[in-house]
């Protein structure tokens, strides 16, 4: 959400599909699928951040989450919506082409955080969805979001544009706009 006061930026990143990114290796013997709608009170309980109503809006959208598991334990998540579709994310909408995917919600269960299980979660779905063929992945990260900032990063996301405003109340002064895939931006 982006909060009303002061200056917000958030920045659109790109990852090329053609082709895809080389693999990262967790250290944990993960394996990886798409989660199955009948798993999504497993997926409740292991992400706290996304409540069930918004879980099962999302799969309700067609978004499909995809799952890192240790045995049978789910260890890291991250959704993905694959367009044509338009996405409404931190006060951007989003026009995504046939080929282009928008992934967002990337979530490690705290007991098993600095394993590298996103890394390697990320860069497997990215070479799923280019199979599939998808051209692009991208994702929206505020500014703030620092460890969104990183795992962008560690899957191999480069920022490509940035769309920054200052608000005050109900005036919004927009400062860079988007230069590319982005038809339009919408107030918070
Ligand atoms: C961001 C997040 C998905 C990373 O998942 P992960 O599987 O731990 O990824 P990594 O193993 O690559 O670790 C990420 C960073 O956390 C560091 N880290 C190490 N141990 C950690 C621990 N116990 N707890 C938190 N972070 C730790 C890693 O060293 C790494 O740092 P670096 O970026 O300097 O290399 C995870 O921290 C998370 O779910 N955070 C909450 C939700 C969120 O912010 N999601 C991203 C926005 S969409």
């Amino acid at each position: 959400m982006v909060a009303r006061l002061g200056y917000h930026s958030v920045g659109i990143y790109e990852l090329p599909l053609d082709p895809p990114p080389a693999l990262v290796e967790a250290r944990l013997p993960l394996t990886f699928r798409f989660l199955e709608p009948s798993e999504l009170d497993q997926y409740c309980v292991h992400c706290p951040e996304v409540s069930r109503d918004e879980a099962a809006s999302f799969l309700a959208d067609g978004n499909r989450c995809y799952a890192g598991w240790l045995d049978d334990q789910l260890v890291s998540t991250g959704w993905i919506r694959r367009g044509p579709a338009t996405i409404d994310s931190l006060g951007i909408t989003l026009e995504l082409a046939e080929d282009e995917a928008y992934v967002h919600n990337a979530f490690t269960g705290s007991e098993h955080r600095g394993y590298r299980a996103l890394p390697a979660l990320g860069t497997r779905l990215a070479n799923a969805m280019a199979e599939d063929g998808c051209r692009f992945e991208i994702a929206l990260v505020a500014r703030d979001n620092l460890s969104g900032v990183r795992n962008a990063e560690h899957i191999g996301h480069v920022k490509t544009d940035v769309l920054a405003e200052f608000a005050v109340g109900p005036v919004h002064v927009p400062l860079a706009r988007p230069k590319a895939r982005v038809a339009r931006f919408t107030r918070a």
